[in-house]
């Protein structure tokens, strides 16, 4: 059920900051479900990235399905050290990866570092705001007994994005 979101998740980062060429990033990407739906709509070049070599060949599969393997590529590389040139990427996305990581002020930093100036870079989680119903409602049911974990709550907050951000020495006065 859950890959039913990305296709919206694609539609809604495309519309919202209207970036339709250049070079996209999914960090920790899995098999680039977020990034191939990009790819679909865009005519960016998508870079899935993830530590794990499997699953980005698994990415680089569906592309190929889908008839896009010659916008996607891969890179194996960990976030808290990613080799990747500074400047690179004009839209990174990154769902669902975060709270795997050991040390995430350190891969924060990493993605600014690789972000090009005047880029977007979303990081977090969630469902998004164009999943049609019929989708969303299982989702947030399943999701409900995870709500009761207060840890789980605060890691997933505003706030506590705000203080991995501060942390990291990234200014986000001019953060929506
Ligand atoms: C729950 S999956 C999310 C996959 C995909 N973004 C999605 O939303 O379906 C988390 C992904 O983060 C990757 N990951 C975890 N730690 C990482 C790290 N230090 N560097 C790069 N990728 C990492 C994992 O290999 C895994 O593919």
């Amino acid at each position: 059920m859950l890959e039913k979101i990305f296709p919206y998740l694609a539609q809604q980062v495309v519309e919202d900051y209207n970036i339709t060429n250049g070079i996209c990033l999914d960090i920790g990407s899995g098999s680039g479900n977020w990034g191939i739906e990009i790819a679909d709509i865009t005519d960016m070049v998508v870079y899935l990235v993830d530590i794990n070599g499997d699953a980005l060949a698994k990415g680089v599969q569906k592309a190929g399905k889908r008839g896009i393997e010659g916008q996607i590529k891969t890179i194996e590389t960990d976030v808290h050290d990613m080799d990747i040139p500074d400047n690179f990427a004009d839209l990174i996305v990154c769902r669902g990866s975060i709270w795997f990581w050991r040390d995430r002020p350190q891969g924060l930093r990493e993605i600014y570092r690789v972000l090009n100036q005047g880029g977007v870079a979303m990081v977090g989680g969630g469902l998004g705001r164009k999943l049609p119903e019929k989708y969303r409602r299982p989702l947030v049911e399943e999701r409900q007994k995870r709500k009761k974990d207060p840890e789980w709550m605060y890691i997933r907050s505003k706030e506590y994005f705000q203080k991995i951000l501060a942390e990291a020495g990234i200014n986000i006065a001019n953060f929506p």
